[in-house]
């Protein structure tokens, strides 16, 4: 096992197009967002494994020796990988949460709790570990924060257990690991995302594993070649919303109304193919047109996502208010508030965008002008920090 810090990111991630219906099968286009979760491992011998949430206050630490005495054979049955809800239920146990637990708290507990045991209980003894996770991006947003949560800590604990070696090499503020590396990160994150989200589609822990932009479906992931680089608005409602409850709620309405939703659900794809090759051409050969084609299939799939039933007053408001400065708005997540998108046309002159962020921001919500396709997960130097990861460690 490693003895030394490791010093862990991962991107968020938004989705252009294909939420809800990627969940059965369909394309969704996804790209990494410059906000990020870090996490700091510190292996150390009094025993105990500490794990710290700044952002949602959890402080939490179990003694390995107990850990080490439970019967942690039902993480082996089966599909050793699979997260089953018995398997949830027998984490929650071990983890020994009140019944008072919050939801989000006690979920990202769990999720730490089967990483750490399936991952490091291949060793001959669990280690002792200190763990701290903060992150830049709003919870419960629809901006992957749980996805960046799983990526970062099963980064963490395939290194410290040496499942995977340490790509940092002398002189590296920051490095990547190999495409074989990233694909066992990517498969232990979505497993963390299923003892989160229940059944989710593994489109937010590959975006937040590989970075970039990503057409993703039924588990099939490949890099988009030559993406432009979008400027958007990206503005959280701050409405906050369950991707479960939300997900649920679309796979009811498709079982009560099958003729009516699945034709939606065809066309949401649809949409995303035609983005698709909308961007392929923009990465070719940039017209202005385009644009127009990106606005149309942006108010096409907020409608559909309308009628899918997640919708939400506040994303009305969203697209109403930007509309009326000639800008073309959709959500993006899992919707029923949470967080949308807004395209910035090239040309744009910039007191029109702070004009559109004023206006936002005093409908009450956090407005962030951005670009997209950030670096998927990374390893930085413990000793030369940058700037960001320095303040959030001194904040502490
Ligand atoms: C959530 O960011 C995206 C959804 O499509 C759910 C999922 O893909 O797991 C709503």
């Amino acid at each position: 096992m490693l003895s030394e810090v490791l010093l862990v990111s991962a991107p968020g991630k938004v989705i252009l197009h294909g939420e809800h219906a990627v969940v059965h099968g369909k394309v969704a286009l996804a790209v990494a967002l410059n906000l990020r979760t870090f996490l700091r491992l510190q292996p150390h011998s009094n025993g105990k494994v500490d794990l710290s949430l700044p952002n949602i206050g959890i402080k939490w630490a179990w003694d390995v020796a107990r850990l080490q005495l439970l019967d942690t054979s039902f993480l082996e049955q089966g599909d050793a990988t699979t997260p089953t809800p018995e398997l949830v239920e027998k984490l929650k146990e071990v983890a020994g949460l009140p019944d008072d637990c919050a939801v989000t708290e006690s979920l990202a507990v769990l999720a730490f709790l089967y990483l750490y045991l399936s991952i490091c209980g291949k060793q001959r003894a669990l280690p002792s570990l200190d763990i701290v996770v903060w992150s830049e991006l709003p919870h419960g947003a629809g901006l992957g924060s749980s996805a960046a949560y799983s990526v970062c800590l099963a980064a963490a604990l395939l290194t410290v257990c040496e499942e995977i070696p340490n790509p940092l090499k002398d002189g590296d503020r920051v490095n990547r690991w190999t495409k074989e590396d990233l694909e066992l990160i990517n498969k232990w994150a979505f497993q963390g995302e299923r003892v989160i989200h229940g059944n989710p589609s593994g489109v937010d822990n590959a975006v937040s594993t590989w970075g970039g932009a990503l057409r993703y479906q039924q588990g099939k992931i490949s890099s988009l070649k030559r993406p432009p680089a979008l400027q958007i608005l990206l503005t959280n409602t701050k409405v906050p919303r369950n991707t479960r409850t939300l997900v649920a709620g679309v796979r009811n309405r498709l079982l009560k109304f099958p003729e009516i939703v699945a034709p939606l659900l065809t066309s949401i794809d649809a949409i995303s193919l035609e983005c698709e090759r909308v961007l392929g051409e923009m990465g070719e050969a940039p017209a202005p047109e385009q644009y127009l084609v990106l606005e149309e299939l942006i108010d096409m799939n907020q409608h559909h996502l309308n009628a899918l039933g997640v919708g939400h007053t506040s994303l009305d408001q969203l697209c109403q208010v930007t509309r009326a400065r000639g800008l073309h708005s959709k959500l993006t997540g899992a919707g029923g508030g949470g967080c949308g998108i807004t395209l910035l046309k090239p040309g744009l002159e910039q007191p029109e965008v702070e004009a559109t962020k004023q206006a936002l921001t005093s409908c009450g919500f956090d407005c962030w002008e951005t670009s997209i396709g950030a670096p998927g997960v990374s390893i930085h130097s413990a000793t030369s920090l940058d700037s960001r990861v320095q303040q959030a460690l001194d904040g502490l």
